[in-house]
């Protein structure tokens, strides 16, 4: 579709300069099998390694205890599914091509690299990899890997989640442990610890990962916060869902992300210091300072088109 209508721009003489947003490929695209045996070959089939069985090598149970840099025993894959070439499951083909960005989180620019460990510290709830280690030129080489088509610059269809427009009202814990129960449990546990793909201690991760408890992500990631977690679900669990093929409703994936939220996980230190732009700060941040006047609970189950509305209020004159 996309391509027919560059050739149809084409045939009209016109440029295509402003070609549409490439789209992320058949997995057979992404095979690094077929990469020759030389050192950029080597590097990229070993971040593609680190992303699916990451406890196995940097986790708490990694053999070569000098790497576990990661707390938890979940993969990257466990988010970042399909190893980082599912659309609007955070996919990584394109990462290369959209860093150094400007952060919220950090008011900042910030590089591959250091996204990267933002995901180290708070989704593997660990610590960061150092920048000149093999392991984050591997993951660097793998992203590089799967971005090699996309020109810099440009936004690939379907990177990171589809937009979340969230019901008009305060989301429903209970309403969202019953679809949990319903439509989730068969997998992640009843009590949101998950399944181990092998023995606890063996480093094989997970075959269900924990959505909560002291070996999930941690409170300050990406994953805590309620309009992300929902969009994930929604276009990508139970597993099997695809963005074009939702199996819940918004209410549902509104409510159950909230259910998974409101259960323990691990804390991060010194999250009072993420987003220092305060009036920067997504209102579903399930941290505070906050700078509206909300309270916390409000962040945290919303409804948020109230603080939405508020902020944009806010933001021109609080950025002075
Ligand atoms: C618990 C889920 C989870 C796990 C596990 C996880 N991530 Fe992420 N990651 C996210 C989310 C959510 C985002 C997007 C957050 C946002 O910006 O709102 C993200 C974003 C990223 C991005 C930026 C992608 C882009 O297009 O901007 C990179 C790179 C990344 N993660 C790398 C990693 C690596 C490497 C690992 C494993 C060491 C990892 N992540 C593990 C949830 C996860
Ligand atoms: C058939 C088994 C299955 C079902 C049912 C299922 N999941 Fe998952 N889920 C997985 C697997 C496996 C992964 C890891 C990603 C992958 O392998 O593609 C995952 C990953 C996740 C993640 C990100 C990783 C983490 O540890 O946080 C979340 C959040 C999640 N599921 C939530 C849900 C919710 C909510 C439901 C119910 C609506 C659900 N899942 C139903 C199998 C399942």
């Amino acid at each position: 579709m996309k391509r027919f209508s560059c050739l149809t721009a084409l045939a009209l003489a016109s440029t295509c300069a402003l070609a549409a947003a490439p789209g992320i490929k058949d997995a057979a695209a992404y095979d690094v099998s077929k990469l020759p045996d030389d050192p950029y070959g080597r590097l990229v089939r070993y971040g593609k390694e680190l992303t699916e069985k990451t406890p196995a090598h940097l986790g708490p149970e990694a053999k070569n205890a000098k790497l576990r840099y990661a707390a938890n025993n979940l993969a990257c894959a466990s988010c970042h599914q399909a190893a980082g070439t599912k659309s609007f499951a955070i996919p990584w083909v394109g990462a290369h091509a959209t860093f150094p960005q400007y952060r919220a989180r950090e008011d900042a620019v910030s590089t591959l690299q250091e996204r990267v460990n933002g995901c180290m510290e708070r989704s593997m709830n660990g610590k960061p990899l150092p920048l000149d280690s093999q392991e984050m030129k591997a993951f660097m080489a793998y992203m590089h890997f799967l971005s090699r088509d996309v020109p810099v610059g440009a936004r690939v269809e379907g990177q990171g989640l589809p937009a979340f427009a969230p019901p008009a009202r305060r989301a429903d814990v209970q309403a969202g442990a019953q679809v949990y129960a319903g439509k989730c449990a068969s997998c992640h546990g009843a009590d949101g610890a998950g399944v181990r793909a092998g023995k606890a201690g063996d480093g094989q991760g997970y075959l269900f990962p924990a959505l909560w408890g002291p070996d999930s992500f941690n409170n300050g990631a990406g994953m805590n916060r309620l309009l992300t977690a929902a969009a994930f679900i929604r276009s990508n669990m139970p597993l099997g869902t695809t963005h074009a093929s939702p199996q819940l409703s918004d209410e549902e994936a509104y409510d159950v992300a909230a259910y998974v939220l409101s259960q323990p996980r691990p804390v991060k230190a010194g999250l009072d210091k993420d987003f220092p732009a305060r009036w920067n700060k997504p209102v579903d941040a399930a941290f505070g300072p906050y700078v509206d006047g909300a309270p916390a609970e409000q962040h945290k189950y919303g409804p948020f088109q109230p603080l939405t509305e508020n902020m944009k209020k806010l933001r021109p004159t609080a950025a002075k």
